[in-house]
């Protein structure tokens, strides 16, 4: 695919996940794509917006989103047969994983790990949400971690505690992958820290052109869409925006916690 203008494809399946949450899959193979890079997404008189990708098949990709505002919405309204753009893929995903590599997906950041957990053993994933009926991927991991807040599904807890007990064995993890609220992957940061431990993590911030161009989706010196979205821990850590300050659309800076808040609100 040309990464410079949006291709049109056609929507094959729209599929429900958990609530307020859908798959759309779209016939293409994205060449060369690497699980945790991002993709443009044009919904022609509506807006154009970025997303992971969660199955990465022969023939076709699917693409899991939340539905939250105007753009989603949309998106979950659309029917098979209709168009869509898309362009891309984008940024710099995460390294190959091994069979010693840990996996954590919280909320609806799982999806972009989604293609690196078919590569690993399922039980070094961690999968975690709010509650049972949001929680992705149940039946398409079985033998993953996982944790719902108020205990409807798997451990009640945070992902977090499996790691911590995963890493009690720290011979047994190489690294681990992480992609989910920035407070979260702070604290897997930490953790991470303490066992000596490899992390990468993935940050999402309000993006526009998707290859470094605007400067919307800074986060202190960093240029997400172009030197991640997946990041090594040490190249954020001291980072004085991560897990604090967003930009939102029209590029003012507001705590982390109102910007996942925010509404398109302006
Ligand atoms: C690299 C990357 C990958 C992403 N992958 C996924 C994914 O796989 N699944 C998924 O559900 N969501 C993903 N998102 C977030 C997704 O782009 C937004 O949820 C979506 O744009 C919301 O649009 P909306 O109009 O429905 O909601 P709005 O009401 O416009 O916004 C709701 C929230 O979505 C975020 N958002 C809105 N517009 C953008 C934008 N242009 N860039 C970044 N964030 C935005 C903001 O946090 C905002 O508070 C990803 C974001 C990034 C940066
Ligand atoms: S979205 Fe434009 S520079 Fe990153």
């Amino acid at each position: 695919m040309r990464d410079d203008y949006p291709m049109s494809l056609e929507i094959l399946e729209i599929e429900k996940e958990a609530k307020d949450l859908f798959t759309i899959f779209v016939k293409n193979t994205l060449d060369g794509f690497v699980p945790g890079q991002f993709v443009m997404v044009w919904i022609p008189s509506v807006d154009e917006k970025p997303f992971g990708v969660s199955y990465l098949e022969k023939d076709r990709i699917g693409i899991t989103f939340e539905v939250k505002g105007k753009f989603t919405k949309k998106l979950a309204g659309t029917k098979k047969a209709g168009i869509i753009g898309i362009r891309g893929p984008y940024g710099i995903g995460f390294p190959d994983p091994d069979s010693s590599t840990i996996v954590i997906g919280g909320g609806c950041g799982v999806s972009s790990l989604a293609p690196l957990i078919e590569k690993i053993k399922k039980s070094n994933s961690i999968i975690g949400a709010r509650s049972k009926d949001m929680l992705l991927f149940r039946n398409r991991f079985k033998d993953a971690h996982f944790t719902t807040d108020d205990g409807t599904f798997g451990k009640k807890g945070f992902v977090t505690e499996i790691l911590e007990g995963k890493l009690s064995a720290p011979d047994k993890v190489s690294q681990v992958f992480c992609c989910g609220p920035e407070i979260m992957m702070s604290r897997v940061i930490e953790i991470c820290k303490k066992h000596r431990k490899k992390c990468f993590i993935s940050m999402e911030r309000y993006m526009k052109c998707g290859f470094g161009v605007c400067g919307q989706c800074m986060c202190g010196d960093k240029v997400v869409c172009k030197e991640g979205p997946v990041f090594e821990s040490k190249d954020v850590e001291g980072n004085p925006e991560f897990n604090h300050f967003a930009r939102i659309k029209s590029g003012k800076k507001v705590p982390v916690s109102d910007y996942v808040r925010w509404r398109g609100c302006e």
